[in-house]
């Protein structure tokens, strides 16, 4: 073999080994967010601080809340953090009807019926663990993803059952591209989207939540990680829409945030 051969293998080699070094870099760059970062304090005035003194401020009254953490002992799959959970419930304090796609434990939707008013209405869709082979993987769905919704759809009993709380919360049960949407039309002040994160059933959730939305009501989506796999198709969906979408990222959260002006 030819110098000259040897030496073309040898850079192909290389380009190939530093594909595979940076992999996860590149993986991010494809995956980078397109979507603009806001301070939690510009998604609703109950998150501006209030000045205790010249180097302390103070959460406003409107943001405590009622609150739990999970233990890690407590082995549930499936959870928003402690502070994202904080931020969706202080915007339940504001919002009569509530619409969730995605239950598992029902840790969110107990913190909703927790800081939400006595009269207010949650419906939270989510998969009959016996069901979760009719789900479909559909094209281009992200694989990890897929197996995420069989690994996630367990529970059919909630934190919240057997609580004064429950009475608030009605759970469907259903595959929610299945779920007519229609009745609820222009009906929910907050939604909040952490049902299955392949791309087929996110752009489902999704553009039923458009629809169901109020003036002025907030939708907000879990797990916008660009660079996470089981995440990806999340980021593409949304990604795809914020030409035609204001769609902003909470800072410090995985949170994505759409108020319906
Ligand atoms: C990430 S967990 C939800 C976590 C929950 N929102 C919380 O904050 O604690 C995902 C849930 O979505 C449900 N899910 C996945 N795909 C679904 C689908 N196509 N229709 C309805 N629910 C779905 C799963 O059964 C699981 O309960």
């Amino acid at each position: 073999m030819s110098i000259k051969i040897l030496f073309l293998i040898s850079i192909i080699l290389n380009f190939f080994l530093l594909l595979f070094i940076n992999k996860k870099k590149i993986k991010i760059f494809l995956n980078k967010s397109k979507i603009e970062e806001i301070e939690v304090s510009n998604v609703h005035a109950a998150f501006e601080l209030k000045n205790i003194s010249s180097n302390l401020k103070s959460p406003k009254e409107d943001a405590i809340i009622k609150s739990f953490s999970i233990s890690q002992e407590n082995n549930i799959v499936g959870m928003t953090s402690d502070y994202e959970a904080w931020i969706i419930s202080t915007l339940s304090k504001f919002s009569k009807n509530i619409f969730e796609f995605g239950t598992c434990s029902g840790k969110t939707t107990y913190l909703m019926s927790l800081n939400s008013s006595e009269d207010t209405k949650i419906i939270s869709i989510t998969l009959n663990p016996n069901e979760i082979n009719n789900v479909k993987k559909i094209n281009q769905d992200n694989n990890s993803s897929y197996k995420n919704i069989k690994h996630e759809s367990i529970y059919d009993k909630f934190l919240f059952s057997g609580t004064p709380q429950e009475k608030k919360i009605k759970v469907i049960f259903i595959n929610s591209m299945d779920f007519d949407h229609l009745k609820f039309k222009e009906k929910m002040d907050l939604i909040f989207i952490d049902g299955g994160h392949t791309y087929s059933v996110v752009k489902n959730d999704s553009e039923k939540s458009f629809e169901m939305l109020k003036s002025n009501g907030i939708i907000l989506w879990h797990d916008y990680v660009p660079g996470k796999t089981s995440a990806s198709d999340v980021v593409k969906y949304i990604n795809s829409i914020s030409d035609i979408k204001k769609i902003y990222k909470i800072k410090n959260t995985s949170l994505c945030f759409y108020k319906n002006y």
